[in-house]
């Protein structure tokens, strides 16, 4: 069912501390929508909420809260502060957004980083369904929006890349989104559920994810963290594109990271800000299956009609180019996406 308006409705809105969270919450607060955004980091997420509030027109209200989705009890914490701080008892709109990347090797990667990346980007979403569905059944038209990616339907960075925590998560967001679709419509029809597959968005992910991990900035981090976050595999993978120098050093590996997410960031084909857009005129429209971006929607097109060719990347180059300004698929950064 489509939606005619976000005005007067209340959105809650995970990650909205930073990129397409940060976006969705200015762009419903411009839009009549309160929100309610919590992050991981409280001091990120005070300011999205501040500037969207205060751009926003009379009679709307914008709150931020610190929580960790991945964790059950602050997610029913951050339930009852936003009922109360906007003196509701149900919510409109809930964009599970909040994910993180790392665990990238189930074979070489830390067990703790592969179940904290899985913890936030599968669990936090569960959470979330669980803790808000019954506030959406009370809105009497509701809307779940679960953020997917990519790796949902494509689970792989590229040759030497593995992203197997996230893509899992992912596939299971996907795949739970999806088989919501038919639970609702049976047992609680004011709510519908969308699921959002963006291709590359220009964010600061990256440096958010290693912080999420609990690694220091970058100019802080120890030579062996640095070796540690890009892997031998990953480094024979970017010295094979010519992202590296041949027998790269710390400091080497330093500066590409740096540099790595400022690209992933101002050298994307789309900005935070347009993937909320899109987004929120998927959500409008009625729409259950948002993709986000051409290179998301060619990806999908070719996973599609040629599943068996998905992690062959020299056929799915042939089959995602025809398309010469497409971002190749396999030749992106270690990247979460
Ligand atoms: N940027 C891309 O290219 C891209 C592509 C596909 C999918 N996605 C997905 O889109 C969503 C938004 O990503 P983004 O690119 O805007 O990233 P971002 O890093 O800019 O924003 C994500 C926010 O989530 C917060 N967060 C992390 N862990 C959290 C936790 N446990 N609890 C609460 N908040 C937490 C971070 O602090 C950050 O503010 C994510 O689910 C991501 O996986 C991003």
């Amino acid at each position: 069912m489509a939606v005619d308006s976000f005005a007067g409705k209340l959105a809650v809105v995970t990650g909205g501390g930073s990129g397409m969270g940060r976006e969705l919450v200015r762009q419903l607060a411009a839009q009549g929508c309160s929100a309610a955004a919590c992050d991981l980091n409280a001091e990120a997420v005070a300011v999205t909420a501040a500037t969207s509030w205060a751009a926003a027109p009379p009679g709307v209200r914008v709150t931020g809260h610190a929580c960790d989705v991945s964790d059950e009890a602050q997610v029913l914490r951050f339930r009852e502060e936003l009922l109360e701080q906007h003196a509701r008892d149900h919510v409109d709109l809930v964009f599970s957004n909040a994910g993180i990347g790392g665990g990238g090797s189930f074979v070489k990667d830390s067990r703790d980083d592969w179940e904290r990346t899985f913890a936030v980007d599968w669990w936090g979403v569960y959470y979330c369904a669980r803790v808000f569905l019954p506030l959406l059944i009370a809105s009497g038209d509701g809307v779940l929006v679960n953020t997917s990616s990519v790796n949902g339907f494509w689970a792989t960075l590229g040759p030497g890349m593995p992203h197997t925590a996230y893509s899992t998560a992912k596939f299971a967001v996907k795949g739970f989104s999806e088989a919501l679709i038919e639970d609702l419509r049976t047992n609680a029809p004011q709510v519908r559920v969308a699921v959002v597959m963006p291709g590359h968005v220009g964010t600061d992910i990256l440096a958010n994810s290693l912080r999420a991990h609990g690694l220091p900035e970058l100019e802080q981090m120890s030579d062996a963290q640095v070796a540690d976050v890009i892997p031998p595999a990953a480094q024979a993978a970017l010295i094979r594109a010519g992202m590296l120098p041949e027998g790269a050093s710390p400091g080497d590996l330093r500066r590409m990271l740096a540099r790595a997410n400022a690209d992933f960031r101002d050298k994307a084909p789309l900005s935070a800000a347009a993937a909320a857009t899109v987004i929120l005129d998927g959500v409008r429209s009625g729409a259950w299956r948002i993709l986000v971006g051409e290179d998301a929607r060619k990806v999908d097109a070719a996973v599609r009609a040629h599943p068996e060719a998905a992690y062959d990347y020299a056929e799915l180059r042939r089959m995602v180019a025809g398309t010469a300004a497409a971002k190749t698929p396999g030749q992106q950064p270690a990247q979460p996406g």
